[in-house]
């Protein structure tokens, strides 16, 4: 029996989380999921974003799917504590062309590993003088050396595991000297561990343009935290958006699985919603678990859908809805046996 915690959240949260599990229980496969609640109804109904037993339930089990929550004015992002608490101090998020998706970029594939822990998004921000002309807001950067090391070793094992040629790093170190001086000298020193690896470091900003002139030198990229939300948005937008884009948290002890995307309040309720990119991350989940095999099934079930092209939500042109979708993925699944 393997428990895995569950958290649909907000908006389409619910629709593709159930569209996941739906996938996960066509499989033979023994799960026990347990439900927990996190974001904003949570916060309606309890007064708290994300409730201890939650946290106790993500704890105690081994690996958590995660739908999509709707942020709370005020409030501590549910998503970023849970990733705190759980220390799943990477995230991974795959950049991959599918055929049949019209995109900007068809020959994609790459992976961002990004920091979880720490960087801008620790947190940490203080106001002086809140209600006056010469009101300040300050946000801390933190950047540890025992985070860059144990990010940039991540990121070189994916990018043997993936057989991949490269690891690059990124960083504003030009600006930033102390906080991505530690990042980028962390890099390179763990580089020393993967002799067979090549490495190579830009600036954000021109990585922003390299995405958009030649992302398809890119094979393994990792970077702070903030610099890797806003870049693995923008890559999901070379191949297909948000639809289309899953990530997986992974600490030494546990893994988060959720797509890229968010609530969608925009579509919400309508059973349109993209079920692609949850169902992709249901395959990164079945890695961690070590059902290589399954996952490789689940991946290859979802890349037939996209490229027949009869199934597909509307972002993607289609007019099925968000089950349909997940219901065709499973019928692929079963012709892949
Ligand atoms: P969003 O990702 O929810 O939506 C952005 C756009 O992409 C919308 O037009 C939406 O319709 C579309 N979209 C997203 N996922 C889709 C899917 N699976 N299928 C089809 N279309 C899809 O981002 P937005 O609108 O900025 O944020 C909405 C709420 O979600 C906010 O409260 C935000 O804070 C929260 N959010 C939560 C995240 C999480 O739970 N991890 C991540 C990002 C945002
Ligand atoms: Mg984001």
């Amino acid at each position: 029996m393997i428990k895995i915690a569950r958290i649909d959240g907000d908006g389409i949260g619910k629709e593709v989380t159930e569209a996941g599990v739906a996938v996960l229980e066509s499989l033979d496969l023994n799960i026990d999921f347990i439900e927990a609640e996190a974001g904003r109804e949570c916060f309606d109904k309890n007064g708290t974003t994300i409730p201890e037993e939650t946290i106790k339930i993500a704890k105690n089990t081994k690996a958590t799917l995660f739908g999509a929550i709707t942020s709370t004015p005020g409030q501590k992002s549910p998503i970023i504590t849970l990733r705190q608490e759980l220390d799943t101090y990477a995230n991974l998020r795959p950049i991959k062309s599918f055929k049949g998706v019209k995109c900007l970029f068809d020959d994609l594939d790459f992976l961002i590993v990004r920091e979880n822990t720490e960087g801008l998004y620790s947190g940490n921000e203080t106001m002086e003088n809140p209600e006056k002309d010469n009101a300040k807001a300050i946000a801390e950067r933190v950047i540890s050396r025992k985070a860059s090391e144990r990010i940039s070793r991540l990121a070189f094992k994916q990018a043997i595991k993936l057989e991949k040629e490269s690891v690059t790093c990124v960083h504003k170190a030009n600006v930033l000297k102390k906080t991505d001086g530690i990042f980028k000298d962390s890099f390179y020193k763990v580089s020393e561990e993967f002799p067979k690896i090549k490495t190579n470091d830009y600036y954000v900003d021109a990585t922003a343009m390299y995405l958009l002139t030649k992302p398809q030198e890119f094979d393994v990229i990792v970077t702070s935290n903030l610099f890797g939300d806003i870049l693995s948005d923008a890559s999901a937008g070379l191949v297909g958006g948000l639809g289309l884009a899953p990530s997986g948290n992974i600490g030494d002890k546990h893994g988060i699985f959720e797509p890229v995307h968010g609530s969608a309040p925009d579509i919400a309720g309508r059973n349109i919603s993209n079920p692609i990119a949850m169902i992709l991350s249901v395959s990164m989940m079945l890695e961690y678990l070590d059902e290589d095999y399954l996952a490789n099934k689940v991946k290859i079930a979802c890349e037939n859908v996209l490229e027949k092209g009869k199934t597909l939500t509307p972002d993607l042109g289609g007019s099925s809805k968000t089950i349909d979708v997940a219901n065709e993925v499973i019928k692929e699944i079963n012709n892949l046996n």
